[in-house]
């Protein structure tokens, strides 16, 4: 993870739901239901944050079959305190606190971009699954497929053109590179999909609010901006979407990736 991708997820937990978890909340049941989590399983949330899909997780394999982590301390406290019952730590993906062949299956809900080493992730994935368990990952199809980030990315580059576009900095949002890595690292039956979720904002206002939390690579650029071009952005992002007077729904899509552990 990069210095400048940690410090934007050391947020609150309710800044977060404002920006990104409205979507992962909505993402976290198809997904759940991809990675073939049934009751009856123990699971792993890796890079859990504030706990969308750890409560998708609790809800089907009750709490005690749960185990959480992510590196960001505000998030690790937010999580444990949504989801009382549930082993969170405080840890990336990259070293799990977990033990060799622990758990049926091992989910990542929009956190493998922001990993360091994605072949040491994979490692630690296969070690904690018991034979026939289950990994599954899930990133932002960045450059097509994730309306809020997309119009963010197009308007601020339209003000900066060296903005840190997510479609261009970040890895795994194309089809074809979660599974690669499953695929690259041992694992069998690999399959990836692709799932849509929408948001409605009330208003500009609510979208822009989400942006200046400062959550995630977006919001931590914005806030590291002057002021005039903050304003600049916001302008020109209003432009792209219509200058809609009320309500407006943005749709996100997430590719997906799953693969079993061999034994
Ligand atoms: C977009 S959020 C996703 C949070 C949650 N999974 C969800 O769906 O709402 C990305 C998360 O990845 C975490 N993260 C970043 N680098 C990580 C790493 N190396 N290992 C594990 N988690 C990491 C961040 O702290 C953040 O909580």
């Amino acid at each position: 993870m990069s210095p400048d991708s940690r410090g934007s997820f050391r947020t609150s937990g309710a800044a977060y739901d404002g920006f990104m978890g409205r979507y992962s909340g909505l993402l976290a049941a198809p997904f759940a239901d991809f990675a073939e989590v049934e009751d009856g399983q123990v699971a792993v949330d890796v890079g859990c944050g504030p706990g969308a899909l750890t409560g998708e997780l609790v809800g089907r394999l009750g709490a005690g079959n749960v185990s959480a982590c992510d590196p960001s301390p505000s998030f690790v406290a937010a999580c444990r305190q949504r989801h009382p019952g549930v082993d969170v730590h405080e840890a990336a993906a990259e070293e799990l606190p977990f033990a060799d062949a622990s758990t049926d299956r091992v989910l990542a809900q929009l956190v493998l971009h922001f990993v360091d080493r994605p072949d040491r992730v994979a490692e630690e994935f296969r070690r904690v699954l018991r034979p026939g368990g289950v990994a599954a990952a899930s990133v932002w199809h960045f450059a097509e497929g994730m309306e809020m980030l997309r119009l963010f990315w197009d308007a601020a580059l339209a003000i900066d053109p060296q903005a840190p576009d997510e479609a261009r900095t970040l890895r795994f949002g194309r089809p074809g590179q979660i599974a690669g890595l499953l695929v690259d690292h041992g694992f069998s039956d690999v399959h990836e999909d692709a799932i849509t979720v929408s948001s409605t904002y009330a208003d500009i206002d609510e979208l822009w609010h989400g942006f200046l939390a400062g959550v995630g690579p977006a919001g931590g650029y914005l806030v590291g901006r002057p002021e005039d071009q903050q304003e600049q952005v916001r302008a020109e992002l209003v432009e792209r979407l219509g200058a809609p007077s009320g309500a407006f729904t943005l749709d996100a899509t997430a590719l997906c990736a799953r693969g079993r552990a061999g034994g």
